[in-house]
């Protein structure tokens, strides 16, 4: 017995050396070592349908689906069960900074075939077409389906109403249309219903009323009607909720002020009218709410000043009326963006708590804001400021003095005085809009590199500006110049050309003289090019023909002769862009005298 203490047990080892034989053979048949069951063959074959699905891939993603086992970890994108080899997650998710990047193609109805699937998520690819298969209702175990901006069609399928085991559904960023399918009531452990940026229509189904775990619910950038319904403020887990930029009617349920979760609510671009509810401030947790754009009246209940956490508030070109409430005056504390702007509102001047505060945002654009610019406490915290449409007097100059971190200036369509030879200009500033005002002095200092080397967007139109366009100095990164309807004389420098961001030339109704300089045409990135009324005299330069992305051009009333470039885009204006000249010819006007047709 001792002899061979082997013996007795070389039965079981006899059964557990063949085992091993088995595993060793069948791994190496795969060429894999991780011990992991491969890829269930079926799976693959779906995964494979899918790939033969997508005619044109620059992510390179699918390059990677090659070879026996698409659960070894070669295969990006793909999740299996380690135990069963069976695929349970396919995530194809295009880089967010990869944004040159897509998938061309339709989506396999053979993706219905992966039983034991669990996520998937094939977002971002811009091109992949056509419809979601309604195979997708087969997989049964499916807890997140993401299907963001593609260019899928079609309806929305009502059969996914059967993936009753569904908590993340978003088909945002699409071409569905019709309705939300009715079947959606079924879906009643979903957390995240996203459906945004697609061409539904039709109301909220009522049958929605079911699904009282929502957390968050995107159906912004559709054409849904109707009014909101009151059952959302049922949903006492909701954080997030965007119902912005449709059309739906009717009143704000008062149901929404139980919603004390929701930290982000946008029901602007719409069609709301009536009150806003009182007890609105009731939404302790929110942050950011915008009801802006829609048509509601009275005062902007006193409540929203309990809203500790505010820091966005837009409730711009509404119908509310005077007075704001006091109560603004001490609440929302952590207030840093706030519009009022396009309302009933006649404030007469900026409401003191407003220029005591420390925000980063104020528009207050049509608010029946009369005298002398406010004087802002916290200046070096202000980014943007819009106080168009006013009727603000006096001079500009101080206002602008001390205002570190400001980005954006707007204060058309006021009364406002300032010699610009002597303006100082923030050099943080990238958009500054003084139209329609009492601006005067030249353009010389404004337009250095020295004074506003950062600004972008500069619209000087409709002042009392005098003086020539000095040159441009290389270092300037304006995207839009605007002085039309000034006093401006003298030619325009062919230095022009160093502005080589601009989009966007406007010089019209000025007394401008002199040819149009050839070096214009090296602005490649201009679109948008107006110098009518005007007296400039000579041919127009054939070098703007390299303008290839010029959308609209005009050269009326001046005194421009000679045959107009010939070929695109010139010959796509119309006659109208050309006319009341000393004598322009060629399409689209007549022929000129004498040249060969
Ligand atoms: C769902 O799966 C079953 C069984 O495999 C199949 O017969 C049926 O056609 C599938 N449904 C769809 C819509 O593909
Ligand atoms: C407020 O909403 C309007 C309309 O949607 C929008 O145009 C505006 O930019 C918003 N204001 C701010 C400060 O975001």
């Amino acid at each position: 017995m001792s002899a061979n203490p082997f013996h007795r047990i070389s039965n079981p080892t006899w059964v557990l050396n063949l085992c091993l034989m088995c595993a060793v053979f069948e791994l190496a048949g795969a060429e894999a070592s991780s011990g992991i069951p491969l890829c269930y063959e079926a799976d693959r074959a779906a995964l494979l349908s899918f790939k033969a699905g997508i005619v044109v891939d620059t992510t390179d993603i699918l390059g990677s689906w090659v070879g026996r086992d698409c659960c070894g970890g070669d295969w990006e994108g793909v999740q299996c069960d380690p135990s069963t080899g069976r695929v349970t997650g396919l995530q194809l998710q295009r880089p967010a900074d990869a944004t040159s990047q897509y998938m061309k193609g339709v989506l396999s109805p053979s993706l219905g075939n992966l039983q034991f699937l669990e996520v998937l998520v094939i977002s971002g690819m811009k091109l992949i077409r056509g419809t979601v298969p309604d195979s997708f209702s087969n997989l049964s175990h499916l807890t997140q389906l993401v299907l963001e901006d593609n260019a899928l069609g079609g309806n929305v399928p009502a059969s996914l109403g059967r993936l009753t085991a569904l908590k993340i559904l978003s088909l945002s960023g699409n071409r569905f249309l019709g309705q939300i399918p009715v079947s959606f009531g079924s879906l009643k452990g979903l957390t995240e219903l996203h459906l945004a940026r697609n061409a539904l229509t039709g109301p909220i189904p009522p049958v929605l009323k079911s699904l009282i775990f929502l957390s968050s619910i995107d159906l912004s950038y559709n054409s849904l009607s109707g009014s909101i319904p009151d059952f959302i403020g049922q949903f006492r887990n909701l954080i997030y909720i965007d119902l912005s930029n449709n059309r739906f009617s009717g009143q704000i349920p008062n149901s929404f002020c139980y919603l004390g979760n929701v930290v982000d609510m946008s029901l602007n671009d719409n069609q709301l009218s009536g009150y806003v509810p009182t007890q609105f401030g009731d939404m302790k947790s929110l942050t950011r709410l915008s009801l802006a754009s829609n048509v509601l009246t009275g005062q902007i209940p006193e409540s929203i000043s309990k809203l500790d956490r505010l820091w966005y508030l837009n409730l711009s070109r509404n119908g509310f009326t005077n007075p704001l409430p006091e109560s603004l005056a001490k609440g929302i504390p952590s207030i840093l963006s706030l519009d009022l702007s396009y309302n009933k509102l006649k404030l007469g001047t900026v409401p003191s708590w407003i220029r005591l505060r420390e925000l980063s945002d104020i528009r207050l654009a049509g608010c029946g804001i009369t005298g002398p610019l406010p004087n802002f406490a916290k200046r070096d915290s202000l980014n943007s400021i819009d106080l168009s449409d006013n009727r603000l007097t006096g001079g500009l100059a101080p206002f602008l003095a001390m205002m570190s971190s400001i980005q954006n200036v707007k204060l058309s369509n006021n009364l406002l005085t300032a010699d610009l030879s002597t303006l100082k200009l923030p050099s943080t500033l990238s958009s500054l809009d003084l139209h329609s005002n009492q601006i005067s002095g030249s353009l010389t200092s404004i337009l250095s590199p020295k004074t506003s080397s950062f600004l972008e967007a500069l619209d000087l139109s409709n002042n009392k500006i005098i003086g020539a366009i000095p040159e441009f100095k290389q270092g300037l990164s304006l995207k839009l110049l605007a002085i039309s309807s000034n006093h401006i004389t003298g030619r325009v420098p062919a230095s022009v050309s160093n502005l080589v961001d601009l989009q966007k030339l406007d010089i019209s109704r000025n007394q401008i003289s002199g040819p149009i300089p050839a070096s214009l045409g090296h602005l490649k990135t201009l679109q948008w090019l107006d110098v009518s009324i005007n007296q400039l005299t000579d041919k127009i330069p054939s070098t703007l023909l390299g303008l290839n992305g010029l959308q609209h051009a005009n050269f009326r009333a001046n005194k421009l002769c000679g045959e107009i470039p010939q070929g695109r885009p010139f010959n796509i204006f119309p006659g109208v862009a050309y006319a009341h000249n000393l004598c322009l010819c060629g399409k689209p006007l007549a022929p000129c005298e004498g040249a060969a047709e």
